[in-house]
């Protein structure tokens, strides 16, 4: 399994964790020359059975009146191309094997909040993505799979949100009983993932049971 991120030294780390089974590689999805060099390598390992498009995340969370646009092209940059790229790029390989395009949406893209708009714009966008390809696919080789989740904690998403002000990015979580996390969402994938090849699971929306919407969290 190869795993791609930017930084070279929390790959390396994984992949002390897990031995052989990840191979690093070291790419900024953003990046065509970077990208591509990373599917090259990809695609010199043989088959490919499954792409799962992880890397995005939130930058900001300002009115549509103040924000950004530096934080929303940088969203749409990650989310929306960088999401787009790499699926073309695998996408003949993964006919080829009878695979799966995964997207980790989010549940942003499906109801949006304030503050919000440019980063749920983007996850609309990659679950249209997501929709509109499976479309387009049907008849071939391959499924599309789309995960939305609701309120993971993970360590960095928040940060970056908030530029990294801690204080803000914990307090998204405060209080929350028991918020997902990373193996929650992973555990998602891997049993979309070993279904049988003729079985789609076209959406999940997974949320922690004290998240309603965005804007019905329970907090302790
Ligand atoms: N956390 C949540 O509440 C939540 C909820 C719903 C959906 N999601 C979605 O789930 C996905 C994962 O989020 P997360 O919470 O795990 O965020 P995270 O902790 O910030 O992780 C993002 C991952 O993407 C990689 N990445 C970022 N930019 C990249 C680039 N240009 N090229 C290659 N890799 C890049 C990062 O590694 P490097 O920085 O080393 O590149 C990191 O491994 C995102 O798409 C996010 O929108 C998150």
């Amino acid at each position: 399994m190869a795993a791609l991120a930017r930084r070279a030294e929390r790959l390396d780390t994984l992949a002390q964790e897990l031995g052989d089974a990840v191979e690093p590689i070291a790419a900024d999805i953003t990046d065509e020359t970077s990208t591509q060099a990373a599917v090259d390598t990809i695609l010199a390992g043989g088959p490919v059975k499954a792409l799962v498009n992880c890397a995005g995340g939130a930058i900001g969370k300002d009115p549509v009146a103040t924000a950004s646009i530096d934080d929303w092209r940088a969203m749409y940059e990650l989310n929306v191309l960088g999401t787009l790229r790499m699926t073309q790029k695998l996408l003949p390989a993964l006919k080829e094997s009878s695979g799966t395009v995964l997207v980790i949406s989010s549940t942003a893209g499906i109801e949006p909040y304030e503050g919000g708009a440019g980063y749920c714009a983007s996850k609309f966008a990659e679950r249209v993505m997501a929709r509109v390809l499976r479309l387009e696919m049907i008849g071939e080789p391959i499924r599309v799979v789309d995960i939305s989740p609701g309120m993971v904690h993970t360590d960095e998403f928040s940060m970056h949100r908030f530029h990294g002000d801690a204080a803000k990015a914990a307090a998204v979580y405060a209080g929350v009983p028991d918020p997902l996390k990373a193996e929650d969402i992973a555990e998602c994938v891997r049993w979309a993932l070993d279904q049988p090849d003729t079985v789609d699971i076209d959406s999940i929306v997974v949320r922690p049971r004290a998240e309603g919407s965005y804007t019905k969290v329970y907090r302790k």
